[in-house]
C-alpha cells in the first residue's frame, strides 16, 4: 500500500464532501437536501428500520448500498477497504478478564508472527524464557494484553497506566498468576515515560485514546524504540479541542478535525448493547422535540444544547426538559401536550437517523485520514510500517493495527 497515495485521495475526497460529513441531522428538524444526488433522499426515505440498523453498524455495506445513489460512496469503499483481518477463534478469558477484552486481545496478538515479540522461535507451544526483546505496554489499565503475551510467550513485560487502582489490580494479578510483568504508575505525557523506553524496546497499545498514542509515536521515536504496534481508538480524547496532525503531509493538506469531526470517526453502534441504544434514541428523539419546541418559541432550532446523561432517558419527558433548560440555561414558556412533541421528535428521529448514513459513510475515512497521518509520520522517522484491520468490527469497531519497524 502506498500510504501517502492513499492519504492524498483521501484528503481530496473529505475536502471535497465536508459539507456533507459535517452535517449533523440529529441537530435539524428540517432534514437536509441532497440537490446534487436526486434519488439518494428517496432511497434513505424508503429504508426500513431492520435494514438501517444493519446499515448502521456495517461501513462496507452501507458503502454499497449507498453506491447506486450516491458515487462517492465507490470510491470511499476502495479507499477504506484494508488487509482483512485473519478468521478469529473465540477462547475462554482467565479470571476477571471480560469476554470481548479477551477475544480483541487474542486477536491482537495473532496478528503478530511470534518471531516479532520472540528471538525463540523454534519451540512456539513451549513458553519462551523471559527474553531481551522486553516490551512496554502502552495506557496499559490492569495489563490484559501484557498478562496474555507473557502467557503466550514468555516475554517481560511493563505496563505503563496513570490510574492507581488498575495499577495496584494489575499488578495484583500479576502476583497472582506468577507471571513476569508489572505495571507502574506512569502518566505517558509527562517526561517520565523516558525512563522506561530505549532502543531495545517494542512498545504496544492496544486502544490508546487519542493524544496518548500521538505521544506514543513522539517518545517512541524520539527513544529510538525498535518496533511499535497499536490500535488507535478515541481520536478525540486527550487533545485541546481538534486534532493535531503530525506529518508534514497531513499538516499540509488542508483539513482540520475538530472534535465532532473526530467524534463521528469513532460513531459506531455495532457493540453497544440493546439498552444503550434504546436510552440514546430516547433522548435523541427528546432532543429534536426540544428544537421543535424551541422554533416554536422564536429560538433557533440548531442552539447548541448541553448533553445528558444516559440515565436521564427513563425520567419523564417534562423532567429532562426541565434539567436541559436549566443546564443550558434557557427560558421557554412549557407546552401543555409535552407528549404529542415527544411524538413529534419519534417522528424526526427516523428522518434524522436516515440522513445521517450519509455522514455514516464518510466515518471510516476520516478515521483512516488521521491513522494515515501516524503512518507518514512514522514512515518519516525511517520505519517500515503495515495497516491492517486485526479483528472483524463486529468484535471492536476501533480493529485498525499499526505495525512499526525500525528500518
Ligand atoms: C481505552 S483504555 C485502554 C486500556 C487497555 N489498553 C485496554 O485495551 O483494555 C485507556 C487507558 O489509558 C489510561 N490513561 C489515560 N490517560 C493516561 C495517561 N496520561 N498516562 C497513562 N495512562 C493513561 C486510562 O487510565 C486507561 O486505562
Amino acid at each position: 500500500m502506498n500510504f501517502s497515495h492513499s492519504a492524498l485521495q483521501l484528503n481530496a475526497l473529505l475536502k471535497q464532501h465536508q459539507a456533507l460529513w459535517r452535517y449533523n441531522a440529529y441537530n435539524n428538524i428540517t432534514a437536509r437536501s441532497f440537490d446534487d444526488y436526486p434519488e439518494l433522499l428517496t432511497f434513505l426515505f424508503g429504508l426500513t428500520d431492520d435494514k438501517l440498523n444493519h446499515l448502521q453498524s456495517n461501513d462496507r455495506d452501507l458503502l454499497t448500498a449507498l453506491a447506486p445513489y450516491f458515487p462517492p460512496a465507490t470510491e470511499l469503499l476502495h479507499l477504506i477497504s484494508l488487509t482483512p483481518s485473519p478468521e478469529h477463534h473465540a477462547c475462554e478469558p482467565p479470571a476477571g478478564i471480560p469476554g470481548r477484552k479477551w477475544q480483541q486481545i487474542q486477536a491482537f496478538i495473532n496478528a503478530h508472527p511470534l518471531s516479532e515479540f520472540s528471538d525463540q522461535q523454534e519451540e512456539p507451544t513451549r513458553p519462551a524464557r523471559i527474553n531481551n526483546t522486553p516490551l512496554i505496554e502502552w495506557c496499559s489499565g490492569k495489563g490484559y494484553l501484557s498478562e496474555a503475551l507473557t502467557m503466550r510467550y514468555g516475554l517481560d513485560a511493563t505496563g505503563l497506566e496513570i490510574d492507581e487502582a488498575l495499577v495496584s489490580e494489575g499488578n495484583q494479578r500479576a502476583e497472582n498468576t506468577k507471571l513476569k510483568r508489572k505495571v507502574v504508575i506512569c502518566d505517558v505525557l509527562s517526561d517520565k515515560v523516558f525512563a522506561y523506553l530505549n532502543p531495545s524496546m517494542q512498545v504496544l497499545a492496544l486502544h490508546a485514546c487519542g493524544a496518548l498514542h500521538q505521544r506514543l509515536l513522539t517518545t517512541a521515536v524520539a527513544s529510538n524504540s525498535r518496533r511499535l504496534s497499536f490500535s488507535p481508538c478515541c481520536y478525540h480524547r486527550f487533545n485541546d479541542g481538534k486534532y493535531h496532525n503530525l506529518s508534514p503531509q497531513m499538516q499540509n493538506s488542508g483539513l482540520r478535525f475538530s472534535n465532532d469531526d473526530l467524534r463521528t470517526a469513532v460513531r459506531q453502534t455495532h457493540t453497544a448493547r440493546a439498552g444503550e441504544t434504546a436510552a440514546r434514541r430516547q433522548l435523541q428523539a427528546r432532543y429534536l422535540a426540544l428544537r421543535v419546541i424551541l422554533d416554536k418559541q422564536g429560538i433557533s432550532a440548531n442552539t447548541p444544547l448541553p448533553s445528558t446523561a444516559q440515565h436521564w432517558s427513563k425520567a419523564s419527558f417534562g423532567d429532562w426538559l426541565a434539567t436541559v433548560l436549566k443546564l443550558k440555561p434557557l427560558s421557554i414558556n412549557i407546552p401543555s401536550h409535552l407528549a404529542d412533541y415527544e411524538k413529534v421528535g419519534w417522528q424526526l428521529l427516523k428522518t434524522a437517523e436516515r440522513i445521517d448514513l450519509v455522514r455514516m459513510a464518510f466515518r471510516r475515512a476520516i478515521e483512516l485520514h488521521c491513522v494515515l497521518d501516524s503512518v507518514l509520520f512514522l514512515q518519516e522517522h525511517q520505519y517500515h510500517c503495515t495497516l491492517s484491520e486485526f479483528c472483524s468490527t463486529s468484535l471492536t469497531p476501533r480493529n485498525l493495527l499499526i505495525q512499526a519497524e525500525k528500518a
